[in-house]
């Protein structure tokens, strides 16, 4: 039966693993995308939602029809997919959005880029094929995320009755940036996202810097920038060229609107509060022993800052002695995209850097940072609840939804210390300790503030971070850009 609402995005809801007897068992994703999008269609029964098969499990449950209700997995051929995934979307879309390229020995523009670039280009149309196959007419459609930035401008040739909708939850880079991709390549890329309707970002900042971009005279050839001052009609003006190579194209306007996502109070506290993670709690107290905690929760992710969190975290041992065993870094770095060898040596750094801190600094009943590599939401949740500081340090960030959760189930109230790269920052920044994520020093300070604010300036601060924090719960985010959509 064809869909009248349906979501792209490359990680489904779940994906599954296989044990030796041949049994599949499935488990939640990491990351902001899938929590966001799974707490929005939890209230979208009708929608359904197109992702790839990740893994030889994912694709193992394709070929037995295990898939759940409302969600459609693609198998695509695991070497396009890897070529996609790996080669474009993490190697160098990631890289070029949250600025993390070593500029003297990258980016690489070269033979293997090319190969890989079109594995992306046909792994962005699988997905607009499989939407234009489920669409019903007129139907929205909502894209998801810089893994899929070919697929509006591809399905709009395909159906060009959908209402097609984007939604980016990374940073987009700044033009200086995307300017380092080859010219046809950025092109390419400008042109699928401007087969939108709407462009949807977490922040002002990253919308500001999509239309500055596409509105570089060679961005596209064909686009014009809009950029009004007012708070209608962002967007960018552009004409698109016919398909057949003939005549002038259609005249079109792209609409660019920040769409903060925020955190459901409701449902994360009930989340946080299952026996399972009062367990973890009584757990990690009895650890603790009754210190303070700075708390982290990222995966382990280049963007994320880490290393330059723990060395802040040492720096305030050094600096402020008097917090030696009186307080306690937990740490939680779980696993991400293992498949990429500057991911694995990041995660060795993170485990060594903490293993060094431990041996300088720990005492036979004090051991300084605990760092947990499990994907352990429960554990998580327990940390959150017990949180003096919170620490968010990202180079750049779409979003950090971390830094709304912490302080929305923090028990006691927290101080939150947060990165101006984090897209969170636009809306945190009244109540957070402010920090440049470059600036050890300054970190290691402000980690010192924190753990030194009083205990009714950090409750009083928690209570207004908690209330922008939950500003734009999942739900109500996804409906606004389906409102807006419908009036496309
Ligand atoms: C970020 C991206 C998501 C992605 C998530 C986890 O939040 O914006 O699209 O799903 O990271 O990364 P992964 O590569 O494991 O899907």
């Amino acid at each position: 039966m064809a869909s009248q609402v349906l979501v792209a995005a490359n990680r489904g809801p779940l994906s599954y693993a296989l044990d030796a007897e041949g049994t599949l068992s499935a488990r939640r994703g990491g990351g902001g995308l899938v929590s966001g999008l799974s707490a929005a269609l939890a209230r979208q029964p009708e929608a359904l939602w197109i992702c790839a098969a990740l893994s030889d499990a994912d694709r193992e449950a394709v070929r037995r029809g295990v898939a759940e209700p409302g969600v459609r997995m693609l198998d695509i051929d695991p070497a396009v997919y890897d070529g996609a995934y790996n080669g474009i979307a993490n190697s160098v879309l990631w890289f070029t959005h949250h600025h993390l390229y070593d500029v003297p020995r990258e980016p690489v523009f070269d033979a293997a880029f090319r190969r890989h670039w079109e594995a992306y280009v046909s792994y962005n149309r699988a997905f607009a094929e499989a939407l234009a196959e489920e669409a019903g007419p007129g139907a929205a459609v909502l894209v998801q995320d810089y893994h899929l930035a070919l697929v509006p401008g591809q399905l709009r040739e395909l159906r060009p009755d959908l209402r097609i909708a984007h939604f980016t939850h990374t940073p987009w880079a700044s033009p200086e940036f995307l300017g380092m991709l080859p010219d046809d390549i950025r092109g390419q890329l400008v042109w699928g996202m401007l087969g939108a309707d709407r462009l949807g970002f977490h922040t002002r900042a990253w919308a500001h810097d999509f239309v500055r971009g596409a509105g570089r005279d060679d961005a596209t050839g064909t686009a014009e920038p809009s950029w009004p001052t007012g708070t209608d009609g962002h967007g960018v003006a552009h004409r698109r060229t016919r398909p057949d190579g003939g005549g002038p194209g259609e005249r079109r306007f792209t609409h660019v609107t920040p769409y903060p996502l925020g955190v459901d109070a409701d449902d994360l506290r009930a989340l946080a509060h299952r026996p399972e993670v009062d367990d973890k709690l009584a757990g990690l107290r009895a650890e603790v022993a009754g210190r303070r905690t700075i708390v982290r929760v990222d995966r382990t992710e280049l963007s994320k800052n880490i290393l330059r969190g723990l060395l802040a975290y040492r720096e305030l041992l050094t600096a402020h002695p008097q917090w030696r065993e009186r307080v306690v870094h937990l740490a939680s770095a779980y696993p991400s995209r293992q498949d990429l060898a500057v991911y694995r040596a990041y995660t060795d750094s993170v485990r060594e850097l903490a293993a060094e801190i431990n041996a300088e600094f720990a005492t036979p009943d004090w051991q300084p940072v605990l760092v947990s590599v499990e994907d352990d939401f429960a554990r998580s949740l327990a940390a959150y609840r017990m949180a003096d500081v919170a620490l968010v340090n990202p180079v750049r960030d779409g979003m950090n939804l971390v830094a709304k959760e912490i302080p929305v189930v923090s028990e006691e109230g927290c101080a939150l210390v947060l990165s101006t790269g984090a897209g969170a920052y636009e809306e945190l920044k009244g109540d957070a300790i402010t920090v440049n994520p470059y600036d050890v020093t300054a970190t290691a300070e402000a980690l010192h503030e924190a753990l030194s604010m009083p205990r009714e300036e950090r409750a009083e601060r928690t209570k207004r971070l908690a209330a922008a924090a939950t500003a734009l719960p999942p739900a109500a985010w996804f409906e606004a850009q389906l409102a807006a959509l419908a009036g496309a």
